[in-house]
Formats: structure tokens, sequence, C-alpha cells
């Protein structure tokens, strides 16, 4: 069976090429089979009721959690939260580790590179605590600059905070470097792996990290799920974030206790359909193996810069080499707005993102305000970048380029 035929959202809608799997990957079948069946056949509250049904559903449930256990390689499955996604597990570290442990004058590292996402949960914390935070630049190839990382990593570094993958350049870091330099000085590393997740293998163990933070839509599984990945000690001696039903153990009318970790930090009914069916993607993505995954996004990228260079009107940004970029490519078309280009690209049935890509300081820094994305899923195929160029040409076309 191919790839692609495994995503329902294909068969309905055969002449879409879709290339902005960055924003939102197309979901698989058996992940809106698993959701469907649990509204449909065992529809109950998790962690609630004592009844057989309810009992299936926490089943099911708590079932996810060891696949992630297995899909990150955790040494335990209570190291494993449950979120809404990667901007809820990196403001659950921010704000249940980050305001208990910063104080006035330490400081969070950073690279220019982060989304939104892994930035401004950092600037709340900084701004309650008096913390400080410290940006790596990149260098003009789009690699970060690790020479500027080592000098930037000191005493007073409390928490390196990094994508392991750029959601807008591509840019691959090198964790092990990062790694090396936290932990000389002592300091906590958080990984945002929401473009990781679906183009590495990630061993929480092996890479030693402290958290790491992936969202379940990005892996081709439903939104509204995500993971928060810490090492157990780090979770038990972490404040939840949000208070409600389940993160507790007792209340009395002033005061609480929290359940065990990870319940303590997944209060209120969880998005329990979501969650069940991001098992599914986990499962897929490790039985199709690092390999599979490798060889297509080096073919697809491969192909894409090949047919973008042979457009003199497009600037193509980030590193060049396959061991360095990956996932998404970043180009702008001369004299065009990268919004005119999505535009009649979309126009066409050719779906691309323009913008900043919730990245505005890197923009800066690379003195642009948008630039067209183009980012790739297992499904996507040579066909698939055809039809782009053929698009660009069109634009060219349009704007009087050629
Ligand atoms: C690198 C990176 N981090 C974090 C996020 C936020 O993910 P979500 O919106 O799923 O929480 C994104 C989303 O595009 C991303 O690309």
């Amino acid at each position: 069976m191919s790839v692609k035929t495994q995503f329902p959202f294909f068969k309905k809608h055969p002449k879409v090429v879709y290339l902005d799997s960055a924003s939102t990957s197309q979901r698989l079948g058996v992940s809106l089979k698993a959701e469907e069946s649990y509204y449909l056949d065992f529809n109950a509250n998790v962690h609630r009721g004592l009844y057989p049904l309810a009992e299936k559903a926490t089943e099911k449930y708590e079932a996810v959690r060891e696949t992630a256990r297995q899909f990150l390689n955790a040494k335990s499955s209570s190291e494993i939260v449950f979120t809404r996604g990667a901007t809820e597990s990196l403001n659950i570290v921010a704000q249940g580790w980050g305001r208990k442990f910063l104080k006035q004058g330490d400081e969070i590292v950073l690279s220019v590179l982060e989304h939104h996402s892994n930035l401004v949960p950092w600037q709340m914390v900084a701004k309650e605590t008096g913390a400080v935070l410290r940006f790596c630049p990149i260098l003009s190839t789009g690699n970060l600059d690790y020479k500027s990382l080592e000098k930037l990593i000191t005493k007073k570094t409390k928490i390196v905070t990094m994508t392991g993958l750029s959601n807008t350049l591509g840019t691959v870091i090198d964790l092990s470097v990062v790694l090396r330099f936290a932990r000389k000085v002592g300091a906590k590393v958080c990984v945002d792996a929401a473009q990781l997740a679906a183009h590495f293998p990630i061993d929480v163990q092996k890479l030693d990290v402290d958290f790491l933070a992936f969202s379940g839509h990005k892996i081709y599984g439903p939104t509204g799920a995500g993971i928060l990945y810490a090492k157990r000690e780090i979770l038990e001696e972490m404040d939840p974030w949000l208070g409600g039903g389940d993160m507790i153990r007792e209340v009395h009318e002033e005061f609480s206790t929290w359940n065990e970790t990870p319940w303590k930090f997944e209060a209120g009914t969880p998005n329990i359909a979501q969650i069940i069916g991001m098992g599914p993607a986990m499962k897929f993505l490790m039985k199709l193996g690092k390999n599979t995954v490798m060889r297509h996004d080096r073919e697809m990228q491969e192909y894409m810069f090949k047919k973008l260079n042979e457009l003199p009107f497009v600037k193509t940004y980030g590193p060049k080499s396959f061991d360095q970029h990956r996932a998404c490519i970043s180009f702008t078309v001369d004299g065009v707005h990268p919004h005119d280009v999505a535009a009649i690209l979309g126009e066409i049935g050719i779906c691309v993102r323009a913008g900043h890509h919730c990245t505005m300081p890197l923009m800066k820094s690379l003195c642009l305000v948008s630039t067209v994305r183009v980012s790739f899923g297992i499904y996507n195929t040579k066909e698939d970048v055809e039809a782009l160029a053929r698009g660009l040409k069109k634009v060219a076309k349009v704007f009087k380029l050629v």
C-alpha cells in the first residue's frame, strides 16, 4: 500500500498539492478511525468512571502514553505529559519550571530561529522572575552560530531552550553540541521538537535532554493533542500550571495537594479522542522507520532545490546541504510579495505558507518581512515539486518577470 493512500484527505482531494505540512500535516486514516472509535465505541471520561466503558476509555488513553514512551525512548511513561500541543507543552515548562526556579539575573538561552511558541512563554516568565533572555545568532548560511552559543552559555545560564529543526529555514540543530555546552554549566535543556518529530527519530535518553515538546498534528495525527516529555525527577519538583479536576490528590477549602506525575499536569477533561488518535500516528512513524523517512526527505528536498534553482527569479534561504537542512524550504520571488505568490499558487490547488512563519525575530535578523515556505510530508511526490515549479512560472508570467 502506497503511503499516500493511508491519508484519506487525498482520496477526497486527489488534485491538491499539499506543501504545508510544517504548519499542519494531513491525517492518517488510522488516526481518524481511532478518534471515531472512541466516540462511537467507548465514549466516556477518563480516570473517573468505574463502569466498563469508562475503564476502556482510560485504558486506551493511557496506552498512548506507553506508545509515546516508546516513540521517544523515555525511561518511564510517567515522564510523558499529554497536552494540547507543543505550545502548551512549552508553556508548562516555562510556567511550571521557570516560574519556580528562575530568579533575577538568571539567563535563558534561545536561538533567533525560535518559533514564537518557544519564545513568548519565556518572555512572560522572564518578566515575572527578572531572568534575562539571551539569543544565539545564526551565520549567513542559516546555520546556528555554535561559537557564539558556547560563549553565550555561562554560569548564569539556567536553561537552554531551542528548536531541533527550524520551521522557517529548515536548519537542523546539532542538539548534542547544545547539550554539551549546557551540561558544562549545569543548565537544563528544553528541545522544541515540533518540527523534528516527523522527520527525525528522537531518543530522549541518548540525548539526555530535560524537556522535549511536540504536537500530534504535525506527525500525521489529530489537532489538539501533544506531548511534553520531562525527566521524572524534574516533573516531580515542578509546580502544576493549570489547576482543576484530575490534577489533584486532595482539595480543601484553602489549599490542595497534587496528583502524581504526569497527571499533576493534566487538569480537566483532556482531549481524549485526539490523544487516542495520536497513538497510531506515532506507531506509523516508528513502523516506517528513520531510513524511509530520511530517504523521502532527501528525495523531496534535493529535487525541490534543483527545480527552484532552475528559476532565476527565485531566491532560497537556509543551509544548502541535506545534513544541515530538512523538511522545508523558504524562498522569495523577485519583486513579488510572498502573499501574492501563495495566493496565485493557491488558486491552482498548490498549498504553501507565506508570512513570517511565527518567527518574527528571525525575519528581522534576515532583513525580511516574509517568505514563501514549502514543507514536506511523507505523502509528497516529485509530481508535487513539478507542480510547484509550473506554478512559480505562472507567478513569474503574471508579474512579467519573464
Ligand atoms: C518549531 C515550532 N515550534 C512550536 C510550534 C507550535 O506548535 P503548535 O501550534 O502545534 O502548538 C510550531 C508550529 O508551527 C513550530 O513550527
